[in-house]
């Protein structure tokens, strides 16, 4: 049913797509704007912008792009303003915007510590900081985080890792103590989705990615950009503090159960 977010003043950051495809920042975008929501695209790449804003006014909303380097506190304050600018108010936020990097921990630099936090939680800390006053004055708001499953299963980036358990903690933090103003927090722990973040996996890796959920389907940007468009809406009104892994279940399962699965002795192998 279109128009779940009818009039609301959204900002997303990481609204372009790393590649060819859609990455959850364009599908968040497209269907934001397919419920009714009024833009902000935030993106470092100006052309990234620019395409997921072309999709967007596709769509008949209204939208403009903010280019900004949301890694640092000046960036993010910078992109809320312009929001305000555009729309005069600003009703949900979007910490969308993520990137790889770094490793296990032996082989960590602190370059790639510092750029990763910075970019993965320290855009949602300075994002929701900047947007919080703004949200107060329209009378409340919902800001919604992307995490990942990497936040509770090790997967070979400590930074990648922390990033995304501290964006969990951010959460529930921001929810309790904004809550009572009419500001909702939560966030969505994504699985195995393929986007261009990843495409430069194997074929193989992919596959196996698939196989390993427990519904044994490939999940894409528009199966987080549909959690998104709930958790953004009026619908979840009485929803704030929780991670929602949008996963195929793959959190839900036992460690050993994709294997049996692939193997044909699991549960409904
Ligand atoms: N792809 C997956 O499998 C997966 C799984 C779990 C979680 N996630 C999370 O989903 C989110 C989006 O992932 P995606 O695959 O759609 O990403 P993507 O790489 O397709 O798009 C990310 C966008 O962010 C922009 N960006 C990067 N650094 C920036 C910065 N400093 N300032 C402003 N913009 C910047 C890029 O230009 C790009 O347009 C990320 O937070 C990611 O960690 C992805």
């Amino acid at each position: 049913m279109p128009g779940r977010l009818r009039d609301r003043i959204a900002i997303v950051t990481g609204a372009g797509s790393s590649g060819p495809g859609v990455g959850t920042g364009k599908a968040i975008s497209v269907l934001f704007a397919r419920e009714g929501a009024r833009l902000l695209l935030v993106d470092a790449d100006a052309g990234r912008a620019r395409e997921t804003l072309e999709l967007v006014r596709k769509e008949g909303a209204a939208a403009e792009i903010a280019v900004a380097d949301l890694g640092n506190e000046a960036g993010c304050a910078a992109a809320v303003a312009a929001a305000v600018e555009h729309f005069g108010r600003l009703d949900v936020l979007v910490n969308n915007v993520g990137i790889l990097g770094g490793g296990p921990i032996t082989e960590l630099s602190e370059a790639d510590w510092h750029r990763v936090l910075d970019v993965n939680l320290g855009s949602a800390v300075w994002m929701t900081k900047h947007a919080i006053p703004a949200m107060e004055k329209a009378g409340g708001g919902s800001i919604l985080n992307i995490s990942s499953i990497a936040a509770v299963r090790g997967s070979g980036s400590v930074p990648y890792a922390a990033s995304k358990a501290g964006v969990e903690g951010l959460t529930r933090d921001v929810a309790v103590t904004h809550g009572p103003r009419g500001i909702r927090v939560n966030c969505i722990l994504p699985g195995h989705i393929y986007t261009p973040m990843v495409a430069q996996m194997s074929d193989e890796d992919r596959e196996l990615r698939r196989r390993i959920g427990v519904l044994g389907t490939e999940g894409t940007a528009w199966d987080v950009a549909w959690a998104a468009v709930f958790l953004a809406s009026e619908e979840s009104r009485w929803i704030s503090g929780v991670s929602l892994p949008v996963d195929a279940g793959n959190l839900a399962s036992m460690p050993i159960a994709p294997i049996l699965r692939m193997r044909g002795e699991g549960p409904a192998g």
